[in-house]
């Protein structure tokens, strides 16, 4: 297993490059099986979460190829009774393959889905919708241990999600697009990744309205056709690189951050100190003085604060001068990482499940565990900020969201290097 030994930093500085949005990514792959023509993806990152998905599509019969960023992928023969129980299980993503699945064949067996255990994550928003849009789920099978199996090509249909849930609205939306039928969804997800499924699908062909709002019509079509897509860059990786370029006090350049996307951000860091400017090409992130504590934060879905930021919002706030009050509304088990931060001096109450209330202190190093993808990125902007050495165990949560974060941060000047603790 690798661990990664963070020294504390200077001030970091230059400029970085940021890649396509993993959780655009992510459901991109699996609309590919809407169509038997090959799509091309560019600007991947090499992620584990991309290529346990390339493995999913791989088991249904997919043919995929990857070149440098550039993901090739050609569904011209599907199966969807073969799907990899083991790599369905082991990502949250996995369940994006249902609706593209129904859609081409129209049926699936599939499994619960894994992924990061910062909640329940139930799927029942996924099943419900699909049930809406005429597919009969059995999902009895699922407690005998034998997956879930799903029977019915989607016809269209309304579908009111009770939750702005972005992956029962993208699953919904790859459904629809492959259709007979015109498909309703009220009170979607509105996150940016949404309006760019929404790009790719309509450059494969497909026929969706209104992304980006809370109601998106789709009208079906019979046949979609290949395309060369370049995804939307990442908003989560742009606010980690702001993150770890205000704590450590340095002055950054995040090439292709799309200020427009990260608002919310952008506004939490602004008033914690750190100077932000939006620019056509990037942001450049700069701050000469300690953070300052922010009053009040509440995770929310787009375009609320993103619940993927907040560990690396805890984190800087961490180091601040003065007080902060952090609310997770999204997710129950996502304040594990503050545990792992209290090991390195952090001063964080939890005030019930889902809020923490963050004195900034000066933090040391530790030996800590990222038991999740955003904690981990979390635990690494807070070592980029303590005295001495920090060794953070449990990086493959790290490497699901990150391509090699080490040297992205040590391109500006950290000094972080990974070790294999079996060596
Ligand atoms: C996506 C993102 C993830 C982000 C999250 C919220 C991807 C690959 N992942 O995850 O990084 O943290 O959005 O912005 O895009 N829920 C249900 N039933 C369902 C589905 C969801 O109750 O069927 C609940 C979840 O438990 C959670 C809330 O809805 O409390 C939001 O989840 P959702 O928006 O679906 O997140 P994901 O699509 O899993």
């Amino acid at each position: 297993m690798d661990a990664l030994v963070v020294t504390k930093a200077n001030k970091l500085s230059g400029k970085i490059k940021l890649k396509g949005a993993k959780n655009s990514i992510l459901p991109i792959i699996a609309a590919c099986v809407l169509t038997s023509d090959e799509v091309l993806i560019r600007d991947c990152p090499k992620l584990s979460d991309i290529s346990d998905m390339l493995g999913i599509m791989q088991s249904i019969g997919a043919k995929v190829q990857v070149n440098g960023d550039d993901i090739t992928i050609c569904c011209r023969q599907i199966n969807p009774h073969t799907i990899d129980r083991g790599l369905m299980s082991k990502i949250r993503s996995s369940i994006f393959i249902l609706g593209p699945l129904l859609a081409r064949c129209g049926e699936a067996n599939i499994f619960m889905p894994g992924g990061c255990e910062i909640g329940k994550r139930p799927i029942d928003l996924h099943l419900d919708g699909l049930r809406k849009l005429g597919v009969v789920v059995d999902e009895e099978c699922a407690e005998e241990n034998c997956g879930i199996v799903c029977k019915g090509t989607p016809k269209g249909g309304i579908v009111t999600l009770k939750y702005p849930s972005v992956g029962a609205t993208e699953n919904l939306m790859m459904a629809g697009a492959l259709s007979n039928g015109q498909t309703t969804i009220y009170g979607c997800a509105k996150e940016p990744e949404i309006v760019d499924l929404a790009a790719f699908l309509n450059t494969i062909g497909a026929r969706v309205y209104g992304a980006g709002s809370n109601l998106i019509v789709i009208d079906g079509k019979r046949c979609l056709h290949g395309a060369r897509y370049k995804p939307i860059t990442d908003r989560i990786a742009a606010g980690t690189y702001m993150a770890a370029a205000a704590v450590s006090g340095g002055d950054i350049y995040i090439e292709g951050a799309i200020g427009d996307h990260m608002d919310a951000t952008v506004y939490k860091f602004r008033a914690a100190g750190a100077h932000i400017i939006e620019e056509q090409r990037g942001i450049r992130v700069y701050c000469d003085n300690r953070l300052k504590a922010i009053k009040q934060t509440v995770t929310l879905p787009y375009p609320g604060f993103p619940t993927d930021m907040q560990p690396i919002l805890v984190a800087a706030l961490a180091t601040a001068k003065g007080k902060s009050v952090v609310t997770e509304t999204l997710f129950e088990n996502r304040f594990r990482f503050a545990y792992q931060l209290e090991r390195m001096g952090a001063d964080i109450v939890l005030d019930g499940d889902n809020t923490a209330i963050i004195k900034g202190q000066r933090l040391h190093g530790a030996d800590v565990y990222a038991q999740d993808l955003r904690g981990g990125a979390a635990l690494t902007v807070a070592a980029l900020a303590a005295d001495g050495i920090t060794l953070i165990n449990g990086v493959e949560h790290i490497d699901r969201g990150y391509e090699s974060l080490e040297n992205e941060l040590n391109s500006l000047g950290a000094n972080i290097s990974r070790i294999n603790k079996t060596d």
